[in-house]
């Protein structure tokens, strides 16, 4: 299905994966812009940043990778935002309000588009004052963590009366009929994360894949701002199952994880996600999922994963 999403980033299904970070690697990137929809990349992960780069592009096989930063973060990080400007098809920035001066920034350092991914209607015209080319809106409903108040519906609505760059609907969608459903209401794409976790090219930790697939529904998960070691004051949706087991936690460290030559203690309420490079009390750690989590119930490829959430569109 052709919309102003897939005409602009150049790909061919309305839909784009989410950056996670420990999740979204090369194989995952690289695997969904195969597939045909855009693939991102996070800009923390274990290996260089370049090298993941090349690597998803690699995989890509022609197909739309991006990179998404986080705006507190990014001033330690502008020239990999930089090289992501020269090299990817997409940078993208969460969590702060949009910033006219990156976006220049990126346009002056390559040809990628830009997008803001925002969780009010403020930020939203102001992704689009920024000069982005396109925005994402967040619903609560979201996994991970999650910037604004409001159902993800309603948001699009509201943005869409106002914004006349394409509008990307988050948060929670994890079926087909939701993907149609958002197309409908007027998205020009949707963002699916916590689907792409239970994917073979996923960098989740399996006994994280396993409680996401354990979960039935919504109910089983909770928007807390408990996992809050390494980010304060950033509410994020997690399972319920994962909160209990580390309020319940006695310790001081629930695992270790990073790379091989320099492994580190995660500490309880950490909020680093549980990847597979991870070794410990991994129930007990900030397992990030949505409220569509109750529709994933099997781990894909992720091409499958990719035609199966397309599959009710026209
Ligand atoms: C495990 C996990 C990690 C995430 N990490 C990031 C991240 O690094 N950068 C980002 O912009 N968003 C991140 N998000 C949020 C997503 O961008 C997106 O808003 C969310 O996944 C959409 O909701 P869904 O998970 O219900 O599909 C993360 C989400 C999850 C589930």
């Amino acid at each position: 299905m052709q919309t102003a999403f897939t005409r602009l980033v150049g790909c061919t299904q309305p839909l784009q994966q989410a950056p996670m970070g420990g999740v979204s690697g090369p194989e995952l990137a690289g695997a969904v812009a195969r597939a045909g929809a855009l693939g991102m990349l996070c800009e923390f992960d274990l290996e260089p940043a370049e090298e993941r780069m090349t690597n998803a592009v690699a995989g890509a096989g022609g197909g739309a990778v991006g990179m998404g930063f986080f705006g507190h973060a990014i001033q330690d990080d502008l020239g990999t935002f930089e090289t992501a400007a020269a090299r990817l098809r997409v940078v993208e920035v969460f969590w702060t309000t949009p910033d006219p001066a990156l976006v220049a920034r990126a346009r002056s350092a390559g040809e990628a588009l830009v997008a803001w991914q925002v969780g009010s209607l403020d930020d939203a015209l102001a992704a689009q004052d920024a000069g982005c080319d396109f925005v994402i809106t967040q619903g609560v409903e979201a996994g991970g963590h999650v910037r604004g108040t409001q159902p993800r519906d309603e948001l699009l609505h509201e943005v869409r009366e106002r914004v006349s760059i394409p509008v990307v609907a988050a948060g929670g969608i994890a079926a087909p009929e939701s993907v149609a459903a958002a197309l409908s209401a007027g998205a020009a794409a949707v963002r699916i994360g916590t689907a792409f976790i239970a994917t073979h090219e996923s960098r989740g930790h399996p006994a994280y894949i396993e409680a996401l697939l354990a979960a039935q529904s919504g109910d089983d998960t909770v928007l807390t701002t408990a996992f809050a070691v390494g980010w304060p004051d950033a509410p994020h949706r997690v399972l319920k199952s994962a909160l209990a087991a580390a309020e319940a936690f006695t310790g001081d460290v629930v695992a270790e994880g990073g790379p091989p030559a320099a492994r580190r203690p995660v500490l309880r309420f950490s909020s680093a996600t549980p990847s597979r490079h991870v070794e410990g009390r991994i129930d007990a750690m900030a397992q990030y999922a949505g409220m569509g989590v109750g529709s994933v119930t099997r781990v894909l490829p992720a091409a499958d994963l990719v035609a199966k959430l397309v599959s009710h569109l026209a």
